[in-house]
């Protein structure tokens, strides 16, 4: 298929760790090869553009001029705020303008990564930087695509029902699809007989640990936590596990002000 028939992505990195893209390189429905040469053309991605420099910044605003009202923004990372948003610069310009300017013209939106849609480890308490969420800079809602990383078949379903119905999937009250953030994951679990019995992993490596029991005891946020993690396996993970299968609690990544809004050893 030819660049100029696949829809135009333009993405964005600010304050972030690189592990959402990371999570989506991962991706193996479709892998990332398949999804960059036959599905979308990728304009702008400072991880895995081969230019840089100057090079970068002008074809992000060439693909922004030839798709103007078409492309689809995805922001990965959170926007510093404080002192004039100096603490992220791309080319000399803030992150805050940056996103502006490419929010102006996209046709869609979409936050990827729990630091874009609402602050997420760079808003960790006290938030220096005044890390913000794209919500919060174009003062809309926006698509949340939240975890931390998040699975990239959330993204890439989002990604495929715009492409297919030219518009955005139904989501709930913080911006996340429906489809794929509307159960708890307590509801899912493997191990929730265990939970439904009372039986507890009370430390890591304890027998009850070894035998997967339920890890509510260990801070697991699996009963107050959205997302569709125990269902849609992902990740270094391949698809076939996730946290809560491979014996870690779930820290409730997906959800506001329950994951990476307090420092970790504050969130058992
Ligand atoms: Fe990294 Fe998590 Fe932020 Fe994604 S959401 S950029 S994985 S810290
Ligand atoms: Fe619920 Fe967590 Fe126990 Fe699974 S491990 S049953 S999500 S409390
Ligand atoms: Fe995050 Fe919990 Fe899923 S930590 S990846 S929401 S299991």
């Amino acid at each position: 298929m030819e660049s100029a028939q696949r829809p135009s992505v333009i993405w964005l990195q600010f304050q972030e760790c690189t592990g959402c893209s990371e999570s989506l390189l991962r991706a193996e429905h479709p892998t990332i090869d398949k999804l960059i040469l036959d599905v979308i053309s990728l304009d702008y991605h400072e991880t895995l553009f081969a230019a840089a420099g100057h090079q970068a910044e002008a074809a992000r605003k060439a693909a922004m001029k030839a798709h103007k009202g078409k492309y689809v923004l995805v922001v990965e990372g959170a926007i510093p705020v404080k002192e004039k948003g100096i603490y992220c610069k791309i080319g000399g310009q803030t992150a805050v303008d940056m996103l502006k300017e490419c929010a102006a013209d996209a046709a869609a939106v979409i936050a990827i990564g729990s630091c874009a849609s609402w602050g997420g480890m760079p808003a960790t308490d006290p938030n220096p930087t005044g890390a913000s969420s794209v919500a919060e800079i174009l003062g809309k809602t926006v698509v949340t695509i939240p975890g931390c990383p998040p699975n990239p078949y959330n993204f890439l379903a989002t990604v495929v029902h715009f492409l297919t119905f030219k518009s955005l999937p139904a989501v709930d009250q913080l911006g996340r699809p429906l489809f794929a953030y509307s159960r708890l994951i307590h509801e899912s679990c493997e191990r929730r007989a265990h939970f439904d019995a009372g039986r507890f992993a009370i430390e890591f490596g304890d027998e009850g640990h070894r035998k997967g029991f339920c890890l509510y005891k260990l801070g697991c946020k699996g009963p107050e936590t959205y997302a569709n993690c125990p269902t849609i396996g992902f990740n270094d993970l391949g698809e076939v596990s996730w946290p809560v299968g491979c014996g870690h609690p779930c820290i409730g990544c997906t959800e506001k002000g329950v994951g990476f809004t307090k420092p970790i050893h504050q969130l058992a």
